[in-house]
């Protein structure tokens, strides 16, 4: 079966505009997320388009803040600490990566962790590994989400992720071993270092992968039944498209689907889960505060 990312973002959207309008109809002010993006990187350009374009459709207030990429780090930290200080903004992102002359741990810990709702400052990340009221970064949050949605059984089973980035591996591996709806999983947490990737992923019940490797998972890599998660979303150059490149995952779908119990396609899987959990987080920032 086909996790559909698309359909379930859709529903959630729905969801969240239907408690916009009602706010708005009570006289409140609907919740406003701002965007920062630094130079002009194309992938980038796309993802925060598409976040203030959603925004939008769910009735938020939005702000896209855009800024040279020979920004001075002092000059974005000043920027930052406006951010902080605008009573009339729920949460904001600095979308990622930044010009190589940015300190990008420096600029994540000055944004105030009530208004974080990428969830990537420590304080935010850490509540959440302690199961405190915290934002969750948006993919992992997306990816919990879609199991739940969909009732993929969880507990008690085999997870691998595969990557350990501190945006989607790491959080996922924590979330998936906590106590909850889609928990309660026997997670191991695999990475470039891993040996005999293979034989770890033929015991999966349940395979995450968040790679940045096109094509990587192979059907002989699973078994029977597995439940596939596919967070990858790399620009392959391709002649044939208009665009020049098409967008891959880290999974070979073709054959893994024909084995997979469940399985989210690229594009249409994860990637339009982590918009409405961006937009969830925004509420819950309107609520909190
Ligand atoms: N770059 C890639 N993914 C993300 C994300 O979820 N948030 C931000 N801010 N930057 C990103």
């Amino acid at each position: 079966m086909v996790l559909d990312g698309k359909k379930t973002s859709n529903e959630i959207k729905e969801e969240i505009k239907i408690t916009v309008a009602s706010m708005k109809s009570r006289g409140q002010r609907p919740p406003h997320l701002a965007a920062v993006l630094v130079g002009n990187d194309g992938a980038s350009l796309t993802y925060v388009g598409s976040k203030v374009r959603s925004c939008e459709y769910v009735g938020f207030d939005s702000t896209l803040i855009r800024l040279e990429s020979n920004i001075t780090e002092d000059d974005l930290l000043q920027h930052i600490r406006g951010l902080n200080e605008d009573d009339n903004l729920d949460g904001y992102i600095v979308q990622l990566p930044l010009p190589k002359h940015i300190n990008e741990e420096k600029i994540l810990l000055a944004i105030d962790p009530k208004k974080d709702v990428d969830g990537f400052h420590p304080a935010n990340f850490g509540r959440m590994t302690l199961e405190l009221k915290a934002f969750i970064p948006a993919t992992p949050f997306g990816i919990m989400q879609l199991l739940e949605r969909y009732n993929v059984p969880t507990k008690g089973k085999h997870c691998v992720v595969v990557g350990r980035s501190h945006i989607v591996g790491r959080p996922i591996s924590i979330l998936m071993s906590q106590k909850g709806i889609s928990g309660n999983a026997t997670v191991t947490l695999a990475h470039s270092h891993t040996k005999n990737l293979e034989d770890l992923t033929r015991t999966a019940d349940i395979i995450i992968m968040a790679l940045g490797m096109p094509e990587f998972l192979k059907a002989n890599m699973i078994k029977e039944g597995a439940v596939i998660i596919d967070v990858g979303i790399t620009r392959v150059q391709d002649n044939n498209n208009a665009k020049g490149y098409i967008i891959k995952g880290d999974v070979s779908y073709e054959e893994v689907s024909k084995k997979a119990s469940f399985i989210t396609p690229v594009p249409g899987g994860v990637g339009p889960m982590t918009i409405a959990m961006l937009l969830k987080n925004t509420l819950l920032a309107r609520e909190w505060n």
